[in-house]
């Protein structure tokens, strides 16, 4: 079941992020500020985590509007847990971000990714679900590794 992230779900979301390599063991404050900040409000109305909760929480999603944008939204984070990949839930947790955003009238959806070698798995499910590479900015995460857009325009519901 998709639902909204909870206050509760920090602990499983931060062990997610370890779990999955998107964050260090001994780096995870800057992910628990910001689910702080967004249970306090102050990231914003529009900031939008979802957890998939099967006994608990076993993917997340986290979603927010680009500054200075119409309509364009980034995907700042997707994560499921190891042992349960590839049996649709990140395609699920995608696709509910994207009908949430359709159906607001929102316009575009970003993904930013990593060119790695390593990530090839990542940008193969992007692209599986729909998401074109759109741009590539040579050497932006670190030396040797380049930051990849993917970009998917968001359908208006009923069309
Ligand atoms: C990326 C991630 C969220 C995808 O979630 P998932 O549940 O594993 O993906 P799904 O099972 O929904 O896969 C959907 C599609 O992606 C593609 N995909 C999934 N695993 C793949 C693999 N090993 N190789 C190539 N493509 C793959 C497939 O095309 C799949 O479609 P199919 O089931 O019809 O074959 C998940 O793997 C993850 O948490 N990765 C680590 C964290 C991460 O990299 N997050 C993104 C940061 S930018």
């Amino acid at each position: 079941m998709i639902r909204p992230t909870t206050p509760d779900d920090t602990a499983a979301i931060l062990a997610l992020a370890v779990a999955t390599g998107l964050a260090p063991p001994d780096a995870t404050d800057e992910l628990r500020d910001v689910l702080a900040s967004h249970f306090a409000g102050t990231l914003g109305r529009d900031h939008t985590w979802v957890t998939d909760d099967d006994g608990g929480p076993v993917g997340v999603a986290y979603f927010a509007p680009e500054r200075l944008t119409e309509g364009t939204w980034n995907l700042y984070m997707i994560a499921v847990r190891p042992d349960l990949q590839g049996r649709g839930r990140g395609a699920a947790l995608l696709r509910h971000a994207e009908e949430t955003l359709a159906a607001r009238g929102e316009r575009l959806l970003l993904v930013d990714t990593s060119g790695l070698p390593e990530f090839e798995r990542t940008r193969a499910f992007y692209r599986k679900c729909g998401y074109d590479e759109e741009a590539r900015v040579r050497e932006f995460w670190k030396a040797g590794d380049d930051k990849v857009v993917f970009r998917k325009a968001l359908a208006a519901p009923g069309r």
